[in-house]
């Protein structure tokens, strides 16, 4: 079983994929995966949206916890869902709660900056472990202009420092750092004492983390900081097209799908 606090004890690399649902989950599970996370990415990889920003908590609720029905040693982490965190304290607290008493996660990830720091604070005291992330920050887009690589100057780069110490220090577990300079990347790794998971992050974080759908192949697109290590949409297409054709064929079923008949008498 992995745990928040076996995370931080490691000396191996951490492994992180994300997964949005059951069938998924229990493959990413049983090949050892450390860290299942339930990536608010769904809105893009599942569920049709062109950004992550129409992502609701029903959606991550229900998503959570259809994978952890199916996870058995990873630990599960469910994303909190924009404007779900952030506009009250109160109800920030209330709904990470919920992504664990409800949906059974083991804990949220929150997509961070100077205003999560106190809500991290509470969070982790009422209970509720919290993985911060920080650099680009994809619920932010119309902020940023775009899905650009943060970080890159030295003003940019010590605001990412200062703010991953803050989020240490407040009880963060562990921290999701994507899409900044390798070597920033390392410097926050030296810096802190819980694991940082890098994304488009460069080799030197305590972990890697990538959305399922880019490392399959499932995705028509993939950001050039990923790596494709299967082809799933070529599979998937060629069954599709293959039962098409066997039904229009008429050689799909065959007598083996359908040996069954019913005594009608003289009904049929
Ligand atoms: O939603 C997600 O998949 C993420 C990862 C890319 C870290 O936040
Ligand atoms: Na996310």
């Amino acid at each position: 079983m992995t745990t928040t606090r076996g995370l931080r004890d490691r000396e191996a690399p951490i492994t992180m994929l994300t997964a949005y649902d059951a069938p998924t989950a229990a493959i990413v599970d049983e090949a050892g995966i450390d860290v299942v996370l339930v990536g608010d990415s769904m809105g893009n990889a599942a569920l049709g949206y062109d950004s992550t920003l129409p992502v609701t908590m029903a959606e991550v609720k229900s998503r959570t916890a259809a994978v952890a029905r199916a996870t058995e040693d990873a630990l599960v982490v469910a994303d909190m869902p924009f404007l779900s965190f952030g506009v009250d304290e109160a109800e920030s607290v209330r709904n990470a709660g919920e992504l664990l008493k409800e949906a059974d996660a083991d804990a949220v990830k929150i997509e961070s900056g100077p205003h999560t720091v106190e809500t991290t604070r509470r969070m982790a005291d009422v209970g509720i472990p919290v993985m911060a992330h920080l650099g680009l920050t994809p619920q932010h887009v119309n902020r940023l202009g775009g899905y650009t690589r943060q970080g890159t100057d030295q003003d940019a780069a010590e605001e990412i420092i200062d703010l991953a110490g803050a989020h240490a220090e407040a009880g963060a577990f562990a921290l999701v750092l994507e899409h900044v300079p390798a070597n920033l990347a390392a410097a926050v790794t030296e810096a802190l004492d819980i694991p940082t998971i890098g994304i488009g992050a460069g080799p030197d974080c305590d972990g890697q983390v990538l959305v399922i759908n880019d490392v399959v192949g499932l995705g028509e697109w993939s950001p050039p900081f990923s790596r494709q290590f299967g082809d799933v949409r070529a599979e998937m297409t060629e069954a599709v097209e293959a039962y098409r054709d066997a039904v229009a064929s008429g050689e799909f079923p065959a007598d083996e799908h359908s040996h069954v008949e019913a005594d009608l008498g003289d009904l049929y």
